[in-house]
């Protein structure tokens, strides 16, 4: 579905993963403030959808005394933030929600000052993001090459592609896509470049890249482009230099005794957020071992498969 279209009419068709253990961790840590706890915020660093915000927001809710804290939903992009102004116009008027359009990293910035008693980011892209036909995310029709999260800023992936040499490409899909044919598929593409022949659009980079790979590989249940597409994703949105500014120098405001939830999709991320939370000088962990999703939460969301969540309390 296009973008903009589904942004219009205020509806995702994102699935929230982990729902349950992400919500009820934040919402209790709420309630187990003191009473006379100064108003404050769960920082729900990851919009995307909603559908995290509207569950935390309806159990605060359901207890009342909870509403003199209020949650504030970053996104960096900008169709999310259309489409949940409208789908939470409610919840914005009465004060409950705040939204902002930013990155993660310069989520200091709208703090105001406010304790922050909870914060979630549930990395990656949304079903949203990756069903658009026009923001290059998937090669599963021609979306132009640009993949980037927020389309008010950054290079996209056509002029990353112009601009970078065949080792730095084959670096980036080998460190955040580990595709063990990366240099031949850097040839590839540099090949092409120099006859001007770059492909317009992500379905003809993909098969570009699926060309590289040896004939036997090329109709496995993965499609031979999709490690590319991670990395390429990942390069394009800064995705790791985000993750580790959030790490050093958002979760330092989170308030003592505060919980932190962060939903990773892949290892380079979660050995980040695993090495933080793994210091028992700063933070109490409910579980030493990541949360992943039960079978039947895979069944019905297969996204869910390589979720892994980690949740941790300020010290
Ligand atoms: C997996 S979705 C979140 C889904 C959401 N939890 C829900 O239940 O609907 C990830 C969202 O995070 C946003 N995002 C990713 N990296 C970001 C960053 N560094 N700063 C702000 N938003 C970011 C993406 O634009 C996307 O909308």
């Amino acid at each position: 579905m296009n973008s903009t279209f589904s942004a219009e009419l205020g509806v995702s068709h994102h699935i929230p993963i982990l729902l349950e253990p992400i919500t009820d961790f934040l919402v209790t840590g709420l309630k187990n403030l003191p009473p006379e706890a100064a108003p404050g915020i769960i920082l729900d660093c990851t919009l995307g959808g909603g559908g995290h915000t509207a569950r935390i927001l309806e159990k605060m809710k359901s207890d009342t005394s909870l509403l003199k804290h209020c949650v504030l939903g970053v996104d960096q992009d900008p169709d999310a933030i259309a489409r949940n102004r409208i789908k939470f116009k409610n919840e914005i008027d009465a004060k409950n929600l705040e939204i902002i359009h930013s990155s993660f990293s310069d989520a200091p910035k709208h703090i105001n000052g406010r304790p922050i008693y909870g914060l979630m980011a549930d990395l990656g892209i949304s079903s949203d993001q990756i069903d658009s036909e026009t923001r290059g995310f998937s090669f599963r029709f021609p979306a132009p090459l640009d993949m980037r999260m927020d389309t008010s800023r950054g290079i996209p992936l056509k002029e990353m592609l112009m601009v970078l040499s065949e080792t730095e490409i084959a670096d980036m899909i080998w460190k955040y896509g580990e595709d063990r044919f990366s240099r031949k598929i850097a040839r590839k593409l540099v090949d092409l470049r120099s006859k001007n022949q770059l492909p317009e659009n992500t379905s003809l980079l993909a098969d570009a890249i699926a060309s590289t790979f040896p004939p036997a590989m090329r109709h496995k249940r993965m499609h031979p482009a999709t490690q590319s597409f991670q990395a390429f994703r990942i390069a394009v949105n800064e995705e790791l230099k985000e993750l580790e500014t959030l790490i050093s120098k958002v979760f330092p405001l989170v308030q003592v005794g505060g919980n932190i939830a962060i939903l990773s999709f892949h290892s380079l991320e979660d050995r980040l957020v695993k090495s933080e939370f793994h210091q028992r000088e700063l933070y109490d962990l409910p579980s030493r071992k990541a949360i992943q999703a039960d079978d039947q939460e895979i069944e019905m969301n297969s996204r869910s498969r390589s979720a892994k969540l980690r949740l941790a309390i300020k010290k």
